[in-house]
């Protein structure tokens, strides 16, 4: 970055020189013209190079800047920018709500998400979506640095990263205090908070039970989603066809984060089509006793009925111990378990659809990621927490019947995509599948609200 900016300002210079020189010599009228030509040709050249230049720097810098000075210049620069939209870069967007998308994100300072990724597994665990999703929107084309123009403003905190010394399990404990000490920051610094009461305002709560940041879901349904972002947007891995305090917000179920590298990995050796010599596979605790909620009668019970049932079955292959190459098992089976565990949702759901083996979701009442891009009822099995002791009848009526239509639909490269955070935005991944989520809500986007009341006023 050093380098780029010597060589701006000496050719800079040089050009000075030259033009001096040729003032000096008083070239002729045709030779003048011809050199304007060439600088406005220069100009417009640097100042796009330098568009380019800036937002590479912010979009870059974000993880570790200290002092907020240089931001703030590099920001005011690339607004001035861009505010000839002819000269700004083409947008490659492919979906038009999206293309129209304009998203804010605040820069927070780090002790509220950057400093947080000092322990590496802050962007690889299971919860790591609150860091995907902001790393993949400050290089989107959606982001947008000037305020006024923003239809959703991201407040990027991350609250998952505080690793239990004794566990390992993140303890979010201080989720409520940190949101609502960077909303304190964001509503007295920016007059966007107040203008809307937050609603345009977008946060992302991927643990257990979303919003109610606790862990035990008595707990989390005791202190509901806390007041301060009751009408913002939360983008969630928690979901439910019920009726459920945890899910009492305007928000997005998304899913659980596994790293698409991993995923790549695996698929080199063990391809989606290959052979699978698993007929059914699952490997975790056999004994979790989520909390007896009424109504959900038999889902404390469902690992240990699939154990007791089926340990033994040479059709099920069953662990309990971890295994950091669980993934190439998954690639190598036909079926894979995802029973509710704590919550209802689980990373293997993720990792199933994205090695190609059909996910046997068991879990009544969950609400699933994504519906609009992942069909889900036609590349999963859907088993009722009470029939879990049928599994194995289930499981072969289903290979009997439609097997093959359904890992068709499960293959297509469009639905292993839908559910996987990269790096960068990419079409139909699962940030993408968020923003087009969020296009849908637009409704609450003070920018839009303002311009359809211009149009009603125009006729
Ligand atoms: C924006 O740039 C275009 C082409 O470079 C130019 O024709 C137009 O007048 C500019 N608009 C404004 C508002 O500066
Ligand atoms: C991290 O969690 C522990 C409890 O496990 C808590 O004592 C500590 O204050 C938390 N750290 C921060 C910075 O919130
Ligand atoms: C927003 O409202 C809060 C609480 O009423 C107030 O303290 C704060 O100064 C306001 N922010 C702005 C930018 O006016
Ligand atoms: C579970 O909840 C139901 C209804 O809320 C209650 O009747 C039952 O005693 C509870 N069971 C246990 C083991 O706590
Ligand atoms: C497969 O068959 C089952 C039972 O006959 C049915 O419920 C399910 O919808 C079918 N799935 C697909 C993708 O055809």
């Amino acid at each position: 970055m050093e380098n780029h900016k010597k060589t701006s300002s000496k050719n800079n210079k040089g050009y000075y020189v030259k033009m001096k020189l040729m003032h000096k010599h008083g070239r002729p009228q045709q030779e003048k013209n011809n050199s304007f030509h060439k600088y406005f040709k220069w100009i417009l050249w640097l100042s796009l190079s330098l568009y380019f230049f800036t937002s590479y720097l912010i979009s870059n810098n974000n993880n570790n800047h200290h002092d907020h000075q240089p931001t703030h210049i590099i920001k005011s620069l690339s607004q001035s920018f861009s505010t000839n939209k002819t000269t700004s870069p083409p947008q490659q967007s492919h979906n038009t709500n999206i293309k129209n998308l304009k998203v804010f994100i605040y820069e927070l300072p780090p002790k509220y998400n950057t400093n947080w990724l000092s322990n590496e597994r802050c962007k690889t665990h299971l919860f790591a979506s609150e860091v995907a999703i902001h790393r993949a929107l400050l290089t989107s084309d959606v982001r947008t640095f000037d305020p006024y123009d923003a239809d959703f403003f991201f407040v990027p905190v991350y609250v998952s990263c505080n690793f239990s010394t004794v566990n390992g399990f993140p303890a979010i404990g201080h989720a409520r205090s940190l949101i609502s000490s960077a909303v304190h920051l964001i509503s007295s610094d920016y007059p966007f908070w107040n203008r809307s009461r937050g609603s345009d305002h977008v946060f992302v709560a991927s643990h257990d039970f979303g919003s109610c940041f606790h862990t035990l879901e008595d707990v989390a349904m005791k202190d509901g989603v806390p007041e301060i972002m009751k009408k913002s947007i939360v983008l969630q891995t928690f979901g439910v066809t019920y009726d459920h305090p945890c899910q009492k917000v305007e928000h997005v179920v998304i899913p659980p984060f596994v790293s698409p590298g991993s995923i790549r990995n695996t698929m080199k050796s063990f391809p989606v089509n290959g052979r699978r010599d698993i007929w059914v596979f699952f490997r975790g605790k056999m004994e979790v006793h989520p909390k007896n909620v009424s109504g959900r009668f038999y889902s404390k019970k469902v690992r240990t009925v699939i154990w007791k049932k089926f340990n033994g079955d040479r059709r099920f292959f069953l662990q309990r111990r971890r295994f950091a190459g669980y993934q190439s098992e998954i690639a190598r089976s036909v079926f894979c378990l995802c029973p509710l565990g704590w919550a209802p949702w689980s990373p293997r759901l993720v990792e199933s659809v994205a090695l190609g083996c059909v996910p046997v979701i068991i879990a009544d009442g969950i609400r699933l990621p994504f519906p609009s891009a992942v069909k889900w009822s036609e590349i999963s099995v859907m088993v009722a927490e009470r029939d879990v002791w049928r599994l194995g009848e289930i499981l072969e009526n289903v290979a009997a019947s439609n097997l093959s239509s359904i890992q068709r639909n499960l293959w297509d490269p469009r639905t292993r995509k839908a559910l996987l955070f990269n790096g960068r935005v990419q079409e139909g991944d699962a940030t993408w599948q968020v923003l087009h989520s969020l296009s849908k809500k637009v409704d609450r986007s003070y920018r839009s609200s303002r311009v359809s009341r211009q149009l009603d006023f125009d006729t």
